[in-house]
């Protein structure tokens, strides 16, 4: 057995955290929303205010609303255009009073240009004839273009499909119309410009048809109807504007016969719905289509704007979705703000799927998430004042925006009062810079914790992820180094980096790393708090995942190749076995065992069995997946698929396989008897002579006799091992039975010399200083290094068994010594010992599955001195209870140091401790919730020989 010695640990950092040491996270923070008045002054908080900003909004809306009347007695839509240009209502809703009223003008010209398309100048004519054809006059309107082609347009519509491409409209939004004809696979577009469909805009062009969705006056959706064949279809579809203008004319009458139910007032809830239910069966026609389906009790604005359930989905959503910072919550207005992108009605409050939206487009930086009052129908002169409903708005922003843009509170559409609840807005991070070896960084949506996967924080004054990622990296160089001679390592396999905010200014940047890349899946944790009670936004959380991951498999390089025997299959363990070759690739070792002449694919001379494993990784043998080791030669083979399972061989093959594609046989689970058949013959010879043979299970012994034949019977043989005797080597001692049907296969280990009063363990006691601080997680506060030179107050020698349970209100004995309930809630024990490896070469391994609260092992030469809790190799807690498993590749009969600390901080306590030997024999076991267990003659606590290993110090004098 070589050691190689522990590093230092060169964490310092992790166990010793400067800045927000004590951050704790799951406190819960709920941000206020805030109100803001429509002019964007002092925001409020108190209903009162709330309620005197939604009725300041109704009445701005309303006298607006009252001018509106005024000037244009058919429209009166103060809608602004969304589009950057468009920066005062007023200004808005002066356009669009006066197109209206040009577009009455103009309609009538439509009918005369469309007779004139046939022999004069094509172009002009039309596209003064679709500037002359505005919304909303030819909503659900087929209209025939230059091209002939006939689009059915619908006003102050987008459609549910994404763009494909778009194109300028300079004019109108029969500019799209062109655009869709010149644009191959375009049969629909949106056009998003000025009211109406009038002035320069963008053509969104869609490729499916998709359906309608209720948007803005400034918006206009066209949806291609049919497609001229030859030019005698442009005759055909030149009458069929004619027909629509006449239908222009249709339209117009409706208007006027049903306009005087407008003004339609109510006095109760009850006459009111009933009223409005009439209304819609007779006069409103066109339904918008509002995917968010929600049922109010009322049906004012001023009820809207009050509304606490809707403004509630605003306020919870003050936590930004993944990639994004929260720019303002709960505004009762939309955004005018510079480079508008368009916009996607919800069916919830999913900031996410905005996101989504928002992600999907390179120009895309931010967005505005609102509640809109909507009306139920496309409000016109039959229908000026339909019921509400709630729509939930997705506007995209090709630049940041921000609290003082929100100042779009509303507009009437005909009766109806649009207004604006629980508008919040969200800005794209700056994403931070990637990592070599690392992939990402993937937003997250919130900062990932999760106890099993954690190793440890740290926060940064500068922002530089780098700095994480160089944590991560030595934390897992660190424990490799710590781990050089057992068989895994805890490594550092991703890094989450966020800002600790306070009030939008970045305190610090965090740092937390974790072992596997599943700590993305934890990203619940928005808030944190520090000891001073101090609450911190964690924001611009991002991850990053080493690839490819470190697996944590130990290499052998450590220590030299093995070359003569102890490159053997039986030196590297047993039939069953798993082994983890040089190159991390996991076999389970036949030794003794092989498939005869099945599935070979190629043969090489080694000196060795062990030297296969490269050999079959390498790759030289395609498809290589298991060996078989003979004389000098190992044969490779393709076992994946074989239905043959491995058989034992006399002739002295040992095999290996990948159990990943190759099932073998998993040795623990074959019987360790052999069944033989035993047949008697008569033979000539003189006296008996018997014959024994073993195949796989299957033994046969043929006792040949002169004279009489008995019949045939069965023989079963029993394996029995013992741990006994000084001899070197393991013995295999079979017994025949000599009368009776049951043999005994004997296996005797070597045990250690114990001639010098040193079977068992020893242990010292004492109290643990730092008791109550055991809900930490992984109780970072217990150090027992700080108790080397403390004077135990009891110490026993030659204890049978380790392991320790207290019920939290018995005194009980421990190791012999009774111990009150007082005393057990702190009880801290330091054990320590050999283990000879009885067993044979290979890995011992050491578990800790439970500890009530902590226990920390050191195998090696820091378990004689120098140990520490940074250098412990396998931790155990109550608070983050972890799988702690660790093999340490030993040599047979030499003798390897190990300390075990156990602390208890308080109330029940105890722990368990298993050690396994490569074959599976226990070594130790604690019984669990007891103070009693197994251990076997392989423990003993000094050599005899003690040039084979010195003695433990006295307790109270270790260093
Ligand atoms: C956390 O973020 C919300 C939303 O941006 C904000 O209202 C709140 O003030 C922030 N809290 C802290 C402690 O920074
Ligand atoms: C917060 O995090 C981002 C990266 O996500 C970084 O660019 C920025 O500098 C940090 N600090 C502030 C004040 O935003
Ligand atoms: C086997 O390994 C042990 C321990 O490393 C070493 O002392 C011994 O010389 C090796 N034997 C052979 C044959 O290589
Ligand atoms: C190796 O494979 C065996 C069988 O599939 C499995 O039980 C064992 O956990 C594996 N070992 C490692 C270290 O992955």
């Amino acid at each position: 057995m070589r050691f190689i010695d522990t590093a230092v640990p060169i964490l310092a950092g992790l166990s010793t955290l400067v800045e927000a040491q004590n951050v704790d996270f799951g406190k819960v923070y709920s941000a206020k929303p805030q109100l803001k008045s429509a002019s964007n002054t002092e925001s409020s908080t108190s209903s009162i205010k709330t309620s005197s900003v939604a009725s300041s909004i109704v009445s701005v809306l309303s006298s607006r609303h009252a001018a509106t009347m005024v000037s244009s007695a058919s429209t009166a839509s103060a809608k602004s255009s969304s589009s950057a240009k468009s920066s005062s209502l007023s200004k808005s809703s002066n356009t669009s009073s006066s197109k209206s009223s040009s577009a009455t003008t103009l309609s009538t010209k439509k009918a005369t240009s469309s007779t004139k398309q046939s022999s004069s100048s094509t172009q002009k004519t039309s596209s003064s004839a679709a500037a002359s054809s505005l919304c909303p006059s030819i909503n659900n309107k087929d209209i025939t273009d230059t091209k002939g082609k006939v689009y059915t347009i619908k006003c102050s519509s987008d459609t549910n499909v994404g763009a494909f491409t778009n194109k300028a409209a300079t004019k109108s939004f029969a500019d799209c119309m062109n655009a869709c004809d010149d644009t191959s696979g375009c049969v629909a577009f949106s056009y998003v410009g000025g009211d109406g469909g009038n002035g320069s805009g963008t053509c969104w062009l869609k490729n499916s048809a998709g359906s309608a969705i209720s948007a803005g006056t400034n918006y206009v959706a066209g949806f291609l109807k049919s497609i001229p064949s030859s030019s005698k279809t442009m005759t055909t579809s030149t009458k069929k504007t004619s027909s629509s203008s006449a239908k222009i004319t249709t339209s117009t009458k409706k208007v006027t016969s049903v306009s005087t139910k407008a003004s339609t007032s109510t006095s109760t809830k009850k006459t009111s719905s009933t009223k409005v239910k009439r209304a819609t069966a007779t006069t409103c026609s066109n339904p918008n289509s509002i995917l968010y389906n929600y049922q109010a009790n009322y049906n004012t604005p001023t009820q809207f704007l009050l509304d606490t359930t809707l403004a509630g989905l605003a306020a919870a959503q003050w936590y930004p979705p993944a990639g994004y910072s929260t720019s303002f919550t709960s505004q009762l207005a939309g955004l005018f703000a510079p480079n508008y992108l368009g916009y996607q009605q919800l069916s919830s409050y999913d900031t996410s799927a905005c996101a989504a939206y928002c992600n999907a487009r390179s120009d895309c930086n931010a967005f505005n998430i609102y509640i809109q009052r909507t009306p139920t129908f496309i409000p016109d002169d039959s229908c000026p004042n339909p019921n509400a409903a709630a729509q939930i708005t997705c506007a995209l922003y090709g630049s940041p925006v921000d609290a003082s843009q929100a100042t779009n509170i509303g507009q009437y559409r005909k009766d109806f009062m649009v207004v604006i609840q629980g508008s919040n807005g969200y800005n794209l991070n700056p994403v931070p810079a990637s990592v070599s070896s690392f992939q990402g960084p993937t937003a997250l949506d919130g900062v990932a914790y999760s106890s099993n996967i954690y190793l440890g924080q740290k926060y940064f004054s500068t922002y530089d992820v780098n700095q994480c990622s160089s944590l991560c990296n030595a934390y897992t160089a660190n424990s490799k180094s710590q781990n050089a001679k057992s068989s895994t390592y805890t490594p550092c396999n991703y890094f989450n980096v966020f800002n600790l905010t306070l009030n939008g200014q970045t305190q610090l940047m965090g740092c937390y790393l974790f072992t596997t890349s599943d700590a993305a899946n934890y990203d619940v944790y928005t808030t944190a708090q520090d000891s001073s009670g101090t609450v911190y936004n964690l924001t611009n959380s991002y991850g990053y995942a080493l690839y490819p991951q470190d697996k944590g498999l130990t290499s052998v390089t450590w220590t030299p190749a093995p070359t003569g025997k102890n490159a053997t299959c039986s030196a590297l363990g047993k039939a069953g076995s798993s082994y983890i070759d040089y190159n991390g690739v996991n076999y389970t070792l036949g030794c003794g065992y092989d498939v005869q002449y099945a599935a070979d694919i190629g043969n090489q001379t080694t000196p060795d069995f062990y030297s296969c494993f490269a050999i079959c990784d390498s790759g030289s043998f395609p498809g290589c997946d298991g060996f078989a080791y003979l004389g000098n030669t190992c044969y490779f083979k393709t076992l994946a698929g074989s239905s043959r399972t491995p058989q034992l061989d006399n002739y002295n093959v040992d095999m290996a396989w990948m159990p990943a594609s190759y099932a073998g046989f998993n040795a623990y689970t074959v019987p360790g008897t052999v069944s033989y058949t035993t047949t008697t013959t008569v033979w000539s010879g003189p006296g008996s002579t018997t014959t024994t043979t073993i195949n796989g299970l299957s033994g046969t012994v043929i006792v040949k006799t002169s004279g009489s034949v008995p019949a045939a019977t069965t023989t079963t043989y029993v394996t029995v091992t013992t741990d006994q005797g000084t001899a070197s080597t393991i013995a295999t001692q079979t017994i025949t039975p000599t009368k009776g049907l049951t043999g005994t296969v004997s296996i005797v280990y070597p045990t250690p010399a114990t001639t010098c009063g040193n079977k068992g363990a020893a242990v010292g006691f004492y109290s643990n200083p730092v008791p109550g601080q055991q809900g930490v997680s992984q109780y970072p506060a217990f150090k027992p290094e700080v108790m080397k030179t403390s004077v135990p107050s009891a110490q026993v020698t030659g204890i049978s068994y380790i392991g320790e349970y207290n019920d939290d209100s018995h005194g009980t004995y421990v190791y012999g010594k009774y111990q009150t309930s007082n005393t057990l809630s702190t009880l801290a024990l330091n054990h320590v010992f050999y283990v000879f490896a009885g067993h044979g070469t290979g890995y011992y391994y050491i578990n800790l599955p439970q500890a009530d609260d902590v226990t920390l092992l050191w195998v090696g030469p820091n378990a004689l001195s120098g140990y520490t809790r940074a250098n412990a190799q396998l931790i155990q807690t109550w608070s983050a209870p972890a799988p702690a498993t660790l093999g340490f590749y030993l040599t047979a009969n030499t003798y390897t140091p190990i300390r075990l600390w156990f602390a208890n901080g308080g109330g029940y306590g105890g722990f368990q401790f298993t050690v396994t030997a490569p074959d599976g024999a226990t070594i130790l076991q604690t019984t669990p919730n007891s103070n009693a267990g197994v251990m076997n003659s392989d423990i003993v606590m000094f050599p005899c020989d003690t040039s084979k290993g010195a003695k433990f110090p006295a307790f109270g004098k270790e260093t």
